[in-house]
């Protein structure tokens, strides 16, 4: 049996990849968004790096649509990103991030996890966040970035140095530090998720998940360094490939 120290160090990575990527019709007419190219690889390829970058290696992907099968053919068991197995499990339908991520309650086993959207790609790596999660006792962490087009996004409201609240997608934003893709949560996360009611574009929001971690106190964030952009809308599919592409060049010179 595993000591508690091991135990409470144990963290385990998350990659949410379903959802219709209705944004982006009708390149996701016929394959899922995760799988479209940016720069040189797939989609899929940029959050699952981050997490190994970051030293976790115990990875599931939570899937869903019609395309499942070809994160299975595309990655196999992550042998090429130097993995011995990759998690696999299908999100049914519909529900939003949140209830996406309920699908990982059984892999978690009771331990943290870092859970990112498939669809955000960065430039440095988030190893100390990580690291600092680990040493973390209960609760939450949440990654922000400052962005021009806030109100794109899961806006953070900061008062005295506190993340006192996030509103998704509000017309009139309170700062301009939005709350990435990038997410670390304690086992508290699947009961949370147990509590929610759908939101008004009928899905289970993550941004409940971590306005209820805000609640209880049990929140912290840092501010992420180096560039981050998602990939979801054709504006961002396109600023993510230029960004990657960038890096690419820069890194060959
Ligand atoms: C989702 C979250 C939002 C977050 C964003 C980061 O938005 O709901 O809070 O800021 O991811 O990529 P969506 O991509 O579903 O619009």
């Amino acid at each position: 049996m595993a000591n508690l120290a091991s135990e409470q160090s144990m963290l385990k990575g998350v990659i949410l990849a379903g959802g219709i990527g209705k944004r982006l019709e009708p390149l996701t007419s016929i394959t899922n968004k995760h799988l479209l190219p940016v720069y040189s690889k797939p989609m899929i390829y940029y959050p699952l790096q981050m997490l190994i970058d970051a030293g976790i290696t115990d990875i599931m992907i939570v899937t869903g649509g019609n395309n499942a099968g070809d994160f299975l053919r595309l990655l196999g068991n992550g042998i090429e990103f130097g993995l011995k197995h990759i998690h696999y499990t299908y999100q049914k339908g519909e529900g939003g991030i949140a209830d996406a991520l309920a699908m990982a309650e059984h892999f978690a086993e009771g331990g943290k996890l870092v859970v990112i959207l498939g669809d955000n790609i960065i430039e440095k790596s988030i190893r100390d966040y990580v690291e600092k999660f680990r040493a973390q006792p209960e609760g939450a962490k949440v990654i922000l970035k400052e962005v021009e087009d806030p109100e794109r996004f899961g806006v953070a409201e900061i008062k005295d140095g506190r993340l006192i609240s996030v509103e998704e997608k509000p017309a009139k934003p309170k700062s301009n530090y939005i709350v990435t893709g990038i997410y670390m949560y304690d086992s508290q996360v699947f009961d949370i998720i147990r509590t929610l009611k759908p939101s008004g574009r009928g899905e289970l929001e993550i941004t409940d998940v971590n306005n209820a971690y805000i609640k209880k106190g049990q929140m912290i964030y840092d501010i992420l360094n180096g560039w981050w952009t998602d990939a979801g809308t054709f504006d961002s599919l396109l600023r993510a490939n230029k960004l990657v592409a960038e890096m690419a060049m820069s890194n060959k010179k």
